[in-house]
């Protein structure tokens, strides 16, 4: 099939605070703004998006009850994962191709991040160089997620790359060996814009005017817990595996040395028919018993979803899509507004179920009757 290139891709630039009413509707309003196949690509999920819908639903099969005569009051919301003191017990999913969202690329993101004060996952496929996302971190924490080369000499190099950078951890992203069936980018013919100077050592086309299938192609796809060995000896950081969704699949991690779980389904975008990644924390959790960190994500989109994560066993979570949502509207100004609604919605519910710090909400029992 001819892909047809879109030349004229122009994503927005306006920097501003947002007064973020919620994230759905921040959806929409990013929408409205960002090109069209750039859009769908974001929010898109694949196959009939069964499970991007169930990401979200499915925090509903728990409840959180209400107490009162707790004695509490300004909830606490700061924490540390990994020796990093972070505001709130979230941080930035990796996400490619920022650029599709705001002409400020990763590096937008990275200061809304910073200036928030929490962890930025760089994504192996960002559209931007380190450099240009140091810009933005300034010193502030990140994660380097990769997707592997076929190659190990190339995964060495690029490893290297990230720990010069000022990496902390490395991801292991190990759901996205092929791409999910993503119906909107087959019918918009969408190929990336732009490049990917990470990874253009092992893309032919460095990403750009390629399609995701063809990049993954080109990405490994024999992911084994050999990678996960492999990845923490010769780096010598911690390695998260990301696209846990099985606890067989938790213990294996953790047997090839893993240092932490991320709970995923890649938000709906890879195995449509799974269920909401909510669904499968607490077995997870329950198998992992706090011998390495946990890091939720996949349909976090209020408060209330933060404190039901954190009370079924993650220690943190990672919010995607809805920073992406306030790059697009408001560049790093936006993201950190994104942040900060995160907090203040977490410190309501926090308020209302007699929680005054994270570690509290970890010994929250819901109520799932
Ligand atoms: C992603 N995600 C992702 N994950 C990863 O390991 N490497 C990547 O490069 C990307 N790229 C990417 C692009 C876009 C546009 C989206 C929406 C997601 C998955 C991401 O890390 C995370 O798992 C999901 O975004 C979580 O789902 P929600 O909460 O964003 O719906
Ligand atoms: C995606 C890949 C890049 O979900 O992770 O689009």
């Amino acid at each position: 099939m001819e892909q047809t290139y879109v030349m004229e891709y122009k994503a927005p630039s306006e920097v501003k605070d947002i007064n973020v009413v919620n994230t759905h509707e921040l959806e929409m309003m990013a929408g409205d703004i960002i090109p069209h196949g750039g859009f769908d690509y974001i929010s898109g999920g694949s196959g009939d998006e069964y499970t991007l819908k169930q990401n979200v639903d499915c925090f509903n099969h728990k409840r959180i009850l209400p107490r009162v005569l707790a004695d509490v009051e300004n909830p606490e919301t700061e924490m540390s994962i990994l020796g990093h003191n972070i505001k709130a017990p979230f941080i930035m999913a990796p996400i490619a191709a920022h650029g599709l969202a705001h002409q400020s690329k990763e590096a937008g993101t990275a200061r809304g991040v910073s200036e928030f004060g929490t962890i930025m996952s760089i994504s192996a496929y960002s559209g931007a160089k380190f450099e240009e996302i140091e810009k933005g971190l300034n010193g502030s924490p990140r994660w380097f997620q990769l997707y592997m080369s076929k190659d190990d000499e190339i995964n060495k190099m690029i490893v290297d790359e990230a720990k010069a950078d000022g990496a902390t951890a490395i991801i292991l992203t190990a759901d996205a060996t092929i791409a999910g069936n993503r119906e909107k980018d087959i019918r918009n013919k969408f190929v990336y814009p732009f490049g990917m100077p990470i990874v253009s050592r092992y893309l032919t086309g460095a990403g750009e005017k390629m399609s995701l299938n063809n990049i993954y192609a080109q990405s490994k796809q024999k992911i084994s817990p050999r990678d996960v060995e492999f990845l923490s000896d010769y780096s010598d950081l911690p390695i998260f595996v990301k696209g846990i969704q099985s606890a067989e699949d938790a213990l294996l991690a953790i047997g090839a040395g893993a240092a932490g779980i991320w709970v995923s389904n890649h938000g709906g975008r890879q195995l449509d028919g799974a269920p909401g990644s909510f669904d499968t924390l607490e077995e997870i959790a329950k198998a992992v018993q706090g011998r390495v960190p946990i890091v939720f994500d996949s349909g976090i989109r209020r408060g209330e979803h933060i404190f039901k994560a954190l009370a079924s066993g993650a220690d943190v979570v990672a919010i995607g899509r809805p920073v992406l949502y306030g790059l697009a509207i408001g560049g790093y100004k936006g993201v950190k507004s994104v942040f900060d609604y995160f907090e203040k919605d977490l410190k309501r519910v926090m308020q209302l179920a007699g929680t005054q710090t994270v570690e509290d909400i970890k010994q929250t029992k819901l109520y799932d009757k």
